[in-house]
């Protein structure tokens, strides 16, 4: 499957945080935990290189992603330039503050009412974003307004006399380049239904599960703990067999077999699951270079 999807409000949220930046002495990187890099947006590096200012990579939704694979991808964040890693979970008390404390060791310079550190916060669709800045908006703080003559769909808030962030619209990119992208970000609910195939992105997302959960599946679904000899159209076949999932002519519900993955792996029900770790991404074959389809998402549900 291949993804196009770059509605012209996106384009536009690209030049307002362009200007942004300038005002900004960090960005803070939203990721999904589950697909570090599938959900690391390429613009948000560009742009931010391009001023030079250093990126807090917060890997979210921790608790939904595998525990031996996280720390990983924190490593791997670590080792580049001027960048920062942490592992969070929005819904767990207290770890936004991690956010903040790592944020300032960022930018030691930037600690003052005359200098007071202003984080800029991206990230693609559906990372928890609004999640965590809510959690750190619990603590005392005051909107400011919007960016001055930036844009109203910048917002601004004043956490302390020291420390102000901003949040900026969930941003994606022009063109996903790896069709497996696509798919993880499908997967993990970051993209419109509009944008991509649910059977397509529920067997991608059987197949991963197969290579590397197959007893989360067995467990779930009663498929065999070791995969046997199924493939992801088997798996979504071995759903709507065991859900009684049938047409009317009797043949098995597939749409709806693969919706049902979808949401079990969405909820977390399926169990800690990561869709990528920086070994499979180094050996994964280079993107093949198809088309892309030219399709318009909607904003995920
Ligand atoms: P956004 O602003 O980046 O778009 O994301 P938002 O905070 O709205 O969160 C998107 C979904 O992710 C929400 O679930 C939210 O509850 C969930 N979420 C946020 N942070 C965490 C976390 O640390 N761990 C887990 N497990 N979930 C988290 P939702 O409304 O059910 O949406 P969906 O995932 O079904 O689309």
């Amino acid at each position: 499957m291949s993804i196009n999807w770059f509605p012209g409000h996106m384009a536009v949220a690209v030049e307002k945080i362009k200007k942004a930046m300038a005002d900004h002495d960090i960005v803070i990187e939203i990721l999904d935990a589950r697909c570090p890099m599938a959900s690391s947006n390429p613009l948000v590096e560009s742009l931010r290189l391009a001023r030079q200012r250093p990126c807090l990579k917060v890997l979210n939704k921790a608790d939904a992603a595998d525990p031996a694979v996280t720390p990983q991808w924190v490593a791997q964040f670590n080792a580049r330039p001027q960048t920062q890693a942490i592992a969070v979970s929005a819904k767990k008390t207290g770890d936004a503050q991690k956010i903040v404390a790592a944020a300032k060791k960022l930018a030691p310079h930037r600690n003052d009412p005359t200098k007071p550190l202003r984080m800029l916060v991206m990230g693609v669709p559906n990372v928890g974003k609004s999640t965590l800045i809510n959690a750190l908006l619990k603590q005392r703080s005051a909107k400011v307004g919007d960016e001055p003559a930036i844009t109203k769909s910048l917002a601004r808030y004043e956490l302390s006399p020291v420390l102000s962030l901003t949040d900026s619209p969930g941003l994606m990119w022009p063109k996903i380049e790896h069709p497996d992208d696509g798919l993880m970000l499908a997967a993990s609910h970051s993209i419109g239904v509009n944008a991509y195939i649910e059977s397509e992105a529920a067997t991608f997302l059987a197949e991963q599960l197969l290579a590397r959960y197959p007893k989360l599946l067995a467990t779930r679904y009663g498929t065999p703990a070791d995969g046997g000899r199924l493939d992801g159209t088997g798996v979504i076949e071995a759903i709507a067999a065991r859900r009684g999932f049938r047409l009317k002519g009797g043949g098995f519900d597939f749409d709806k077999a693969a919706v049902i993955l979808l949401n079990d792996f969405r909820s977390g029900v399926l169990g800690r699951i990561s869709l990528e770790t920086p070994a499979s991404r180094a050996s994964r074959p280079a993107a093949n270079g198809h088309d892309l389809t030219d399709v318009t998402g909607d904003d995920p549900a």
